[in-house]
């Protein structure tokens, strides 16, 4: 039990990488509260999780709304009065040229992968500074290490997050909180549905092979930070 009495938020915990990261954290003790727009696929992944024996909570929110994550993250410290893991695994992507990107379609990945993290960073940091302690983790992309064509505003996002993280692991190094980036290369989600012509999602990564990067950030000893991993499934795959 790697994570027996922490508070774990997991955003984006209704499907994909989320609802991994929340079923591996449950099942190494931690009380998980499942954030995401959709309640019936949070209350799935509760059920999973109850029935292995875990705890959950589940707060459906918009995490691209300010003050639906200040409520969020007001919910968990009621419930629990503290908060030990942040995980922002929401987020979204699409495809295609820059010259065919539509603004709205641009400033709807920006609000998701990287405004959103942003807001759920900033409300959680307060709580953890005050513990002086604490793991946030946040979802990049092999995006940022290999450039593909026709993936620029994902490709924009996931730069600002990856800033934004580095950034964010300086400034909370004296409080004792802990800010890391798991990056992976393709992963077999619902998120590859929309996508026309997805690379072989057969030779993707599965979202629980992530979700075990993401336990090895989150159970690393206090004197010590897993800031950075790359994921890449091993056939090359993006
Ligand atoms: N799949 C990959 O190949 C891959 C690779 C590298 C990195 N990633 C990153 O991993 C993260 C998760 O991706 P995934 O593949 O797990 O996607 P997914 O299966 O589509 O799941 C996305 C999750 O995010 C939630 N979400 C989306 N917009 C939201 C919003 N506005 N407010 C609250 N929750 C929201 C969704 O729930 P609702 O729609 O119900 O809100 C869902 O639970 C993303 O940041 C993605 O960029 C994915």
């Amino acid at each position: 039990m790697r994570l027996a009495g922490r508070v774990a938020l997991v955003t984006g915990a209704g499907r994909g990488i989320g609802r991994a990261v929340a079923l591996a954290f449950a099942r190494e003790g931690a009380t998980v509260v499942l954030a995401a727009r959709t309640a019936a696929e949070l209350d799935a992944v509760a059920r999973e999780i109850e029935g292995a024996g875990g705890r959950a909570l589940v707060l459906p929110a918009d995490v691209r709304q300010e003050a639906a994550v200040a409520a969020l993250v007001r919910r968990v410290l009621d419930a629990y009065g503290r908060i030990d893991l942040l995980v922002a695994a929401a987020g979204t992507a699409a495809f295609g040229p820059l010259v065919e990107t539509h603004p709205p379609a641009w400033d709807e990945m920006m609000a998701v992968n990287l405004r959103a993290p942003f807001l759920c960073c900033r409300a959680a940091l307060p709580a953890m500074m005050q513990q002086r302690s604490g793991t946030i983790i946040v979802i990049g992309s092999v995006v940022t290490s290999r450039t593909l064509s026709g993936s620029s505003a994902y490709t924009a996002s996931k730069y600002g997050l990856l800033g934004l993280a580095r950034v964010l692991a300086e400034e909370m190094r004296p409080h004792g909180v802990r800010v890391g980036v798991l990056s992976a290369g393709a992963v077999d989600t619902a998120l590859w549905d929309a996508v026309p012509s997805p690379p072989d999602r057969t030779r993707m990564l599965r979202p629980d092979q992530v979700a075990e990067a993401a336990l090895l950030m989150a159970a690393q000893a206090p004197n010590a930070a897993l800031e950075e991993i790359t994921l890449l499934p091993a056939g090359g795959v993006l």
